[in-house]
């Protein structure tokens, strides 16, 4: 099979990588990819926007097979484009994808269809929010509706600040169209984790479950990034926890998406608060987490293809998905300055002492090679996910910041404190 990824961060390499394991894949294409994902697949100078680039390049190519990373192309349109086009594509349609691109369209989702979620206003104009902040009080959550890059969610300490987000939102149109519309909503308390699960539409499958950091620095300090590290499996989800997830979030997500008339295939990622009343969806993305996935990969032991050419058949079976009872842990190792400003052009030293490192991959996000006889070098602000397997969390974190030890760019920063959450659980 010729398959093409779409993407070009850490979870992409991870994507690639394992594809890169099946037997039935002759060949890699990645779109545009990066350092990392040169190693398995031939890097093509395509945005993961251009759609009709992308779609001309599949034909061309006659591609097997596309797996689509980035929420921007599924929010476009690229399964339905690829579709019509007689392709075979993993992601969700359009239609489907609108659970990550409007966050109207996903609050009203989960109220029609009772999936837990906080409590919330959707406005079309700034007067109106700002009454409903005045009444509601702090802290308070402000979402601009459309795609904004991870930016278009404030949670406002103060009412001020609540309504400082409005503003910009819809009045400076600080993210454009997104900001036409906005969700309020109650500020939720608990600890977080990722559900990510396969749908053919008809059943749902969850991945073993996961928790990011999202902000910059230790102790959950600092602004908020693409995410600073990951680990796998998250331990707050107990087997009675993800029960409860699977009958309120996942089956109703399955079951509303029918009763619209929209068949939802590809991954979903609810995105959870565990608060004192359960557990509550803050948002559903419609692809693969970045970095969640990188540890996920790392524990997935079947072979992804049959999964994905099994949803797209709407054959999705359980029995499918086999995975590494170990725990993984990721460290984001990012440019100095990164989330604000930060160089490029930096050349990263060490990776092949990795290369002999059992258990341990390295997943690259913001690289490039720039001559096969030179160092990759940093060309983003999130580098490099450093990802490791342990017999538990404490030795899968234990064995990633050994390896992390082994990398060195000039401004190199991470956290020292990724996975620690989850230790309190363990014995
Ligand atoms: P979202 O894009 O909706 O997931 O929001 C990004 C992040 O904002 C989440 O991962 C949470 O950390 C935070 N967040 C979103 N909604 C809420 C909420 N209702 N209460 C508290 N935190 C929230
Ligand atoms: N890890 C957060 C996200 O992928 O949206």
């Amino acid at each position: 099979m010729k398959i093409l990824i779409i993407g070009s961060g850490g979870r992409e390499h991870a994507l690639v990588w394992k594809i890169a394991q099946s037997p039935k894949v002759d060949k890699i294409y990645c779109a545009p990819g990066n350092a990392g994902t040169a190693q398995f697949a031939e890097n093509v100078n395509i945005k993961a926007e251009d759609v009709a680039a992308l779609l001309r390049f599949a034909q061309e190519k006659k591609i097997d097979l596309t797996v689509v990373g980035p929420e921007v192309p599924l929010v476009l349109g690229i399964v339905d484009q690829f579709e019509k086009a007689g392709l075979i594509i993993f992601g969700p349609c359009k239609a489907a994808a609108r659970i990550e691109g409007s966050k109207v369209f996903s609050k009203e989702f989960m109220i029609k269809y009772g999936i837990p979620t906080a409590q919330a206003g959707i406005f079309d104009n700034a007067k109106e929010a700002i009454t409903y902040i005045e009444e509601m009080g702090a802290p308070i959550v402000v979402k601009a509706d459309g795609l904004a890059a991870g930016k278009g969610v404030i949670v406002a300490k103060t009412k001020a600040e609540a309504i400082e987000a409005v503003k910009a939102i819809m009045e400076a149109k600080e993210f454009g169209e997104a900001g036409n519309k906005v969700v309020i909503e109650e500020c939720l308390m608990g600890e977080e984790a990722s559900i990510l699960a396969f749908t053919d539409g008809k059943s749902i499958v969850p991945l073993v479950s996961s928790q990011d950091h999202k902000r910059a620095f230790d102790g959950d300090q600092g602004p908020n990034t693409g995410g600073m590290g990951a680990y796998s499996p998250a331990p707050i989800v107990t087997d009675r926890l993800m029960e409860e997830i699977y009958l309120n979030v996942l089956k109703p997500f399955v079951a509303g998406f029918k009763q619209e008339g929209i068949i939802y295939k590809g991954v979903i990622y609810a995105g959870i608060m565990i608060t004192k009343k359960g557990p509550m969806v803050l948002e559903f993305n419609a692809r693969f987490g970045d970095p969640e996935t990188q540890p996920i990969m790392l524990r997935m032991k079947s072979d992804i293809v049959p999964i994905f050419e099994a949803i797209i058949e709407g054959k999705l079976d359980d029995r499918l998905i086999e995975w590494d009872k170990r725990a993984a842990v990721c460290v984001v190792l990012v440019a100095g300055g990164y989330p604000g400003k930060y160089a490029k052009d930096i050349p990263i030293d060490g990776l092949e002492k990795i290369e002999q490192l059992d258990n341990v991959m390295v997943f690259q996000a913001g690289t490039k090679q720039v001559t096969s006889n030179q160092l990759p070098v940093t060309s983003g602000g999130r580098v490099l996910g450093v990802t490791a397997l342990g017999e538990s969390i404490k030795f899968a974190i234990e064995n990633a910041y050994r390896a992390v030890k082994m990398i060195h760019f000039k401004g190199m920063q991470y956290r020292t404190d990724i996975g620690k959450k989850a230790l309190k659980y363990e014995k």
